[in-house]
């Protein structure tokens, strides 16, 4: 291209020469005819001697005045050219996109939506979908959500979330929702990118999935019984009797059952508390009796580990409302997480300390052990999730005992939570309400 380019401007360049040479020559001619004349007139020589001169000076004034001039319009237009070219090529990839697309400026007002978006909003044109609030369209629960993801896209990060629409009052679809801040040619925040799937078809599969999934559980607990049971009665019958060997099998066995048989419920209480399916008890808990009655659970663990255990406990007045044995099952599961991983000599603290003003207590484990490097936060409260660190032991567990902490602290409207770091121990918190929400499916 450049070459071609290169040739234009050379021929163009040289053909004016040989014009302003023919004409010269041309010139020439008549002077010298009007020369030989004695009759020529002063005005007619100074017009004469005027033209050679411009004629003179044409191609150096081509080459460094109009060629530039002219090549300059040549390539804004073949610039411009480009632009359409691949505006339209980027436009069409929009269009032809099943994904709504769209473009919203700074102060969140729409100013693009490609054809999938309008059809999926029922919008008859993009005017008409200017002139809708669009965050309406988003179930009220998860405004904020998009609202904060928006403010992200605006401070220069990238987000997805995941939001339900509503329409005419129903509940329609979830959609993956990822906003991007896009920058004008200066490298100045102008507009924010907004692409949205419909993945309501995946929730719908993964309600079949885990349903499945619960029911092949479910369906475990009586076949695994019935082998428990049997293990149970050969382990009475024949221990000490049988050939090498027996015991230590026998133990393997029934140390394995009572393994899956302890997984198997703990995946079916979590099931039941993600439905909100499980009965939740309302009982008066007296926090130091609480604390107490765990503290006494582990102590002989601790003296055995030589670890100490301390705890701070709140003033004997302080009580909530909630399911005590749930509750005792989440403070077991954190302080059999911190001795876990615990060295021997370290210290484990649990404490209860009643926040007044929020109407709640604060329960907190905390260990001196190796710490959960901060990308695990959240993480560890999915489930099946174990830290994956060469410098950390892996836990001999599930993955499942956090994700049923957390299911049953928000059961009872509170919250769990980790501050942590690698190398610096654990303290896992939650919060319950003093008096949780008595919920709806109970
Ligand atoms: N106190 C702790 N110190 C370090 N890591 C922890 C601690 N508690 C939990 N973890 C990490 O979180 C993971 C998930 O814990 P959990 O859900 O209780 O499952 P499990 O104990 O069955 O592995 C653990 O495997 C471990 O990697
Ligand atoms: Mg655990």
């Amino acid at each position: 291209m450049k070459v071609f380019e290169k040739t234009g401007r050379f021929s163009a360049f040289s053909l004016s020469i040989i014009l302003s040479a023919c004409i010269f020559s041309i010139e020439l001619g008549i002077m010298y005819f009007f020369h030989a004349s004695p009759k020529i007139s002063p005005a007619l020589e100074a017009f004469l001697d005027s033209t050679i001169l411009v004629i003179t000076l044409y191609p150096l004034l081509y080459l460094f005045g109009i060629a530039p001039l002219l090549r300059e319009n040549q390539i804004r237009k073949k610039l411009e050219q480009r632009l359409r070219t691949s505006e339209e090529r980027y436009k069409s990839l929009a269009e032809t996109s099943p994904d709504c697309i769209k473009l919203f400026d700074k102060d969140g007002k729409l100013v693009y939506m490609n054809s999938g978006g309008l059809k999926e909003h029922r919008f008859r044109n993009i005017e008409e979908a200017k002139q809708c609030d669009l965050l309406k369209g988003i179930l009220a629960e998860d405004r904020a959500k998009f609202t904060e993801a928006f403010q992200k896209a605006k401070e220069g990060r990238s987000t997805t979330i995941e939001i339900r629409h509503t329409r005419e009052g129903s509940v329609r679809e979830a959609c993956l929702e990822t906003l991007v801040p896009v920058s004008d040619a200066n490298g100045e925040f102008a507009y924010v990118f907004g692409v949205s799937r419909d993945i309501s078809h995946l929730k719908e599969l993964e309600r079949t999935r885990e349903a499945l999934i619960q029911m092949l559980i479910h369906d475990l607990g009586n076949p695994l019984s019935v082998v428990s049971g049997g293990l149970e009665y050969l382990n009475e019958k024949v221990r000490g009797q049988g050939p090498e060997d027996t015991d230590q099998i026998l133990d393997l066995c029934v140390k394995g059952t009572r393994e899956i048989t302890a997984m198997i419920s703990e995946l079916l209480d979590i099931g039941k508390l993600e439905e909100g399916k499980m009965f939740l008890k309302h009982e008066k808990i007296q926090v130091s009796g609480l604390i107490e009655d765990v503290f006494r659970d582990f102590s002989v663990m601790a003296e055995s580990r030589k670890i100490t255990l301390r705890s701070r406990l709140a003033p004997p007045a302080s009580q909530i409302s909630g399911d005590v044995s749930l509750i005792k099952r989440v403070f077991s599961n954190l302080i059999g997480n911190a001795f876990k991983f615990a060295p021997e000599g370290s210290l484990i603290e649990i404490a209860a300390v009643p926040q007044v003003k929020n109407k709640s207590v604060f329960f907190s484990v905390r260990d001196e052990g190796p710490g959960i490097p901060s990308e695990y936060h959240k993480k560890i409260f999915e489930k099946f999730i174990q830290v994956q660190d060469p410098g950390i032991k892996k836990s001999s567990g599930k993955g499942l005992g956090l994700t049923f902490c957390k299911m049953a602290v928000e059961a009872h409207g509170g919250e769990i939570w980790v501050e942590s770091g690698a190398g610096k121990g654990s303290v896992f918190y939650f919060e319950l309400p003093v008096d949780p929400p008595v919920s709806k499916k109970e």
